[in-house]
């Protein structure tokens, strides 16, 4: 079978651009028989971000239920906390070893904070923990555990699966043959998700819409999606407007072209956003109540948890058996 994995680290609560370009194309690949899907949450990965505990608790109890409300069929999907899988961080010391110092340098999210600290004329390195820099080896670790063939992912994730396919192909090349080497699975549709003022939707830039928000919230957030001054009846270009970019994310196609067609005669800011609140929370009513039904109920979604990490670990405990073996290291008795 193809095996089909992805994480979401655990930190703040999922929206929109989560939604469109992981979690919701993970649930429909979950329901292929032909497929068998790992999800996790990545908690290991959030304390890179964030040393506040109980915000890393509350997060991934939003996350999993998120998940769960959303449809996804545990029974066929291997749904599990990425710390419950003892396997993954002793697999991302190996890889670690396999590494090459110079792709880490490359890796986006740590040039990003390499530049800031240049702009605000500190030290390079300021503030850089070795998390941070070695976040994409952990993230290898996860993927190569369970030596996924696909992984589906936002286009600002696809830098660090190149890095687990060069990771893979440097150990089996010195190792022998134990990892596929996996690939990004990216829907075009979706591309990047614009957040609120145009810039790629992200926890770190503030500008997310949470997916699960309660009807008025959701509305009051889509109305504050930045627009330009033009007034109703001037043509408006789709193409640069986030309220048309979020559309098109959850529009059919017939759909995305009617709403181009309305822009290209004029149709006013205010009734685009309406409409656009309409389309969202009506795919997303049902899945809200079954949420905050399950965030009324932890007991519940841990014992999910516990069922998928039991699963998941029928694979990553031979796989590391075979890899410390591979390289030297005595079995665990
Ligand atoms: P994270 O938690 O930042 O994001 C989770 C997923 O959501 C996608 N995404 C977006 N897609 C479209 N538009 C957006 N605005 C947007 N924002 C986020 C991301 O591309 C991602 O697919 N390192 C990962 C989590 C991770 C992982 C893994 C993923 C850890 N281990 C192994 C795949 C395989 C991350 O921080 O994603």
């Amino acid at each position: 079978k193809q095996r089909v994995l992805t994480g979401i680290t655990t930190t703040g609560t999922p929206h929109l651009g989560n939604y469109v370009g992981a979690i919701r194309p993970a649930i429909t690949a979950s329901q292929r028989a032909d497929v068998q899907s790992f999800y996790f949450l990545a908690d290991f990965h959030a304390l890179i971000k964030c040393q506040d505990p109980a915000q890393v608790q509350q997060s991934t109890r939003e996350i999993a239920a998120t998940w769960l409300a959303l449809g996804l069929n545990t029974d066929n999907a291997i749904f599990y906390r990425q710390s419950d899988v003892p396997e993954i961080p002793e697999l991302c010391w190996v890889l670690t070893c396999m590494a090459a110092k110079g792709l880490m340098n490359r890796a986006h999210a740590y040039k990003a904070a390499v530049d800031a600290n240049q702009e605000a004329g500190e030290d390079p390195d300021y503030g850089i923990t070795m998390g941070l820099y070695s976040y994409p080896v952990l993230m290898a670790a996860d993927i190569l555990m369970f030596n996924a063939h696909k992984v589906p992912v936002g286009r600002d994730q696809i830098q660090h699966i190149e890095m687990a396919r060069d990771i893979a192909a440097r150990f089996n090349h010195h190792y022998g043959e134990h990892f596929v080497l996996p690939e990004a699975l990216v829907d075009d549709n979706v591309a990047v998700l614009q957040g609120l003022d145009g810039r790629k939707m992200s926890k770190s830039y503030g500008n997310t819409i949470p997916l699960f928000l309660p009807e008025k919230p959701l509305k009051k957030s889509i109305n504050k999606i930045l627009t330009n001054l033009l007034e109703p009846g001037d043509p408006k270009d789709p193409d640069t407007s986030p309220v048309f970019q979020i559309w098109q994310a959850f529009a059919t196609p017939e759909q995305t072209a009617a709403m181009r067609q309305q822009f290209a005669e004029g149709i006013a800011w205010g009734e685009a956003k309406r409409q656009l609140f309409e389309l969202v929370n009506g795919q997303l009513a049902e899945a809200r109540d079954r949420y905050e039904a399950l965030l009324a109920n932890p007991a519940h979604v841990e014992e999910v948890l516990q069922a998928g990490a039991a699963k998941a670990r029928a694979y990553s405990k031979p796989l590391l058996g075979k890899v410390r073996d591979a390289v030297g290291i005595r079995p665990i008795r």
